[in-house]
């Protein structure tokens, strides 16, 4: 389905969804954020979808805020219009970062200062070689909003957050993969082909464990380890409630059927 400014088609459990203004270079606008919205809210929990990818029709993947549309037209509204604006962007970064389902970017070209919001919300990121990153607000004067130097501070070393925030260069898929900003980078062509094999991998898994153990990743990270400790037995036990067959065939299958061995993949749903 496809309409102005996203597209998908779900095929095999996977839902592609697309930023769909490639004349804009992706930009992200107002109308945009309001359709990417109403788009995971269809897709989220519908039975075919098992994982979400994101990328970009066209040479981008996301060219950051539409500095027309989003800054300077909305600005001229007034503070009303700009909070507005801004929380319909975040709305759909921060639904986008607590999925029901797991989410990879596939980062096929340009992505710059507010795609970061969408970059880290997804829980993995494949990136092109020829895919080329940047932290552009200093280069048209602001500082990387919208959560765009809380991204870049979480997952780079300080040396490296500071440096691509303040010089506004761009690195390409390779650096950003040597920065752990996305998990891989690989040509172009062959993209695709690898983010369908690792949502397949995903596919196979308990989706109530998905669920459970990709919010408990980004959840711990600012808990203290008793804290954490005690967050994941309450996560599991929730889990339990909304899964009890799983796991216990997960252990029947290895332990009574011996029909696979979870050290080396799932078991047969
Ligand atoms: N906001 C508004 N319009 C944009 C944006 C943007 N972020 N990015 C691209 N466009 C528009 C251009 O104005 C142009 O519109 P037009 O055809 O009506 O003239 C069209 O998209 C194509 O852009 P070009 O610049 O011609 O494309 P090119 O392939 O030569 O360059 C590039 C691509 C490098 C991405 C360039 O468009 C660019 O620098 N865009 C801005 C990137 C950026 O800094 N984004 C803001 C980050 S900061 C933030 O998000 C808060």
């Amino acid at each position: 389905m496809t309409d102005e400014t996203v597209a998908f088609d779900v095929e095999n459990g996977i839902a592609w969804v697309r930023f769909n203004r490639p004349d804009k270079r992706n930009c992200m606008n107002p109308t945009l954020n309001r359709r990417m919205m109403e788009v995971l809210d269809e897709l989220e929990y519908r039975a075919d979808v098992g994982v979400l990818v994101l990328s970009g029709e066209g040479s981008a993947w996301s060219a950051g805020m539409d500095l027309k549309e989003y800054f300077r037209e909305t600005e001229a509204k007034g503070l009303g219009a700009v909070r507005k604006a801004q929380s319909e962007a975040y709305g759909w970064w921060r639904r986008l970062r607590w999925y029901g389902k797991p989410t990879i970017a596939m980062v096929n070209g340009w992505c710059f200062g507010g795609g970061y919001g969408p970059l880290f919300a997804c829980d993995l990121a494949f990136a092109a070689d020829e895919a080329q990153f940047a932290l552009s607000e200093i280069n048209w004067g602001i500082l990387p909003g919208g959560g765009a130097t809380k991204v870049v501070v979480d997952l780079l070393s300080m040396r490296d957050a500071m440096y691509h925030a303040l010089t506004g260069e761009l690195i390409d898929g390779r650096k950003a993969a040597a920065w752990k900003l996305v998990n891989e980078s690989l040509p172009l062509a062959e993209l695709k082909a690898r983010v369908t094999e690792v949502a397949n991998i995903l596919l196979k898994k308990n989706p109530i464990a998905l669920k459970a153990t990709k919010d408990a990743i980004r959840r711990v990270g600012e808990m203290t380890y008793d804290n954490a400790e005690d967050y994941l037995v309450r996560a599991q036990e929730a889990a339990n409630s909304h899964d009890n067959e799983g796991r216990k065939e997960g252990i029947r299958q290895f332990i009574d059927e011996k029909s696979y061995k979870p050290g080396l993949g799932a078991y047969d749903k």
